[in-house]
């Protein structure tokens, strides 16, 4: 089963970026965890992050036909983008959204998700463990 992971902007930079939230890990350590997830759970794991909103919408376009369910952490397009919101709808692909902070504990803009209403499951404040709880609720949906 094929599984696609969407990272937003600047996640690119963890480690670099606001350790005291995000935690201390790089993007290279994320990579490296999604990877042993995958292979724990014998799912192919497709990774991508973009720091702009039309490539995100590409690729959960090109999703459609070729992936079995998307992991999604929007980063700061959670609180922006009915594009990202309507490209899931759109390929209707069983979808869980991630955050490594807990959004619902931090400034009041970060409390609502355009992108919840296209999600099975909305898993926030558990840093990289939350993208495995992620893959599998979407096992667990999918079979
Ligand atoms: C985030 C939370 C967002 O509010 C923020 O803009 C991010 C990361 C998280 O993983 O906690 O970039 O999605």
């Amino acid at each position: 089963m094929r599984i696609l992971v969407i990272n937003g902007p600047n996640l690119n930079l963890l480690g670099l970026r606001e350790p005291q939230i995000y935690g201390e890990q790089s993007y290279q350590d994320l990579l490296s965890y999604l990877h042993s997830c995958g292979e724990d759970l014998g799912i192919e794991l497709q990774v991508f992050q973009s720091n702009h909103e039309g490539a995100i919408v590409d690729a959960i376009q090109e999703a459609y036909g070729k992936a079995a369910g998307i992991v999604i952490n929007p980063a700061a397009y959670t609180h922006t983008s009915i594009a990202i919101l309507d490209a899931l709808k759109a390929v209707a692909l069983p979808t869980v959204e991630v955050h490594l902070s807990n959004i619902h504990e931090r400034e009041s803009f970060r409390r609502h998700s355009y992108i919840s209403s296209a999600c099975l499951a909305s898993i926030c404040g558990k840093g990289f463990s939350g993208y495995r709880e992620a893959l599998l609720l979407l096992l667990e949906q999918i079979k």
